[in-house]
């Protein structure tokens, strides 16, 4: 039988809850999830890559449904090059909507065979962004409930880094 396969993508510069969340939600409705983590280097992250992407290795390491990978270039030919059929997208807020309505065309045009699927997270996840978390963190704001324990250290950990430097 054919595997359903999602590709979640995004920067996730760190991982949030609101992330997991959709992980969670795209578990139950493909075979198999690829979360791909874009290099950027415009977006002048964090983490490296490397780093993001081991961090949400960790968190989804007791699913075996889940990869993570990097990615550059076109997002539909990485979905094809894993032989994925939908892109997951979180929408939060309104927002969020022109943008990813935007996208989702775009990519639908690149390859028509492939689906965009809007998922909402819980909605106390809502507001949850890996920028406001970053921004809340480097002034000493309390994240507890919204990021996995271990990337709460990391975050603590790089932004105190960052703030020495
Ligand atoms: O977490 P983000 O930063 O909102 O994720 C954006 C992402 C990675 C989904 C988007 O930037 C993307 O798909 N980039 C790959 C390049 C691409 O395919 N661009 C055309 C999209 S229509």
């Amino acid at each position: 039988m054919t595997q359903r396969v999602a590709v979640y993508a995004g920067s996730f510069d760190p991982i949030h809850n609101g992330h997991l969340d959709l992980i969670m939600r795209s578990r139950t409705m493909f075979d198999r999830v690829h979360i791909a983590v874009l290099h950027n280097e415009e977006k002048q992250p964090l983490f490296t890559v490397d780093e993001r992407i081991e961090m949400i290795q960790g968190v989804v390491a007791d699913y075996p449904d889940c990869e993570v990978n990097g990615f550059s270039g076109l997002l539909v030919d990485f979905v094809r090059n894993v032989g994925g059929h939908a892109i997951v997208r979180g929408l939060r807020a309104l927002t969020d909507f022109e943008f990813e309505f935007q996208m989702a065309l775009m990519n639908r045009r690149l390859n028509p065979s492939v689906e965009t699927v809007f998922m909402m997270p819980k909605d106390d996840l809502t507001y949850v962004s890996s920028r406001l978390i970053k921004e809340v963190c480097s002034l000493g704001g309390d994240l507890k409930g919204l990021m996995p324990v271990p990337i709460y250290e990391r975050l603590i950990e790089r932004i105190g880094e960052k703030l020495e430097a």
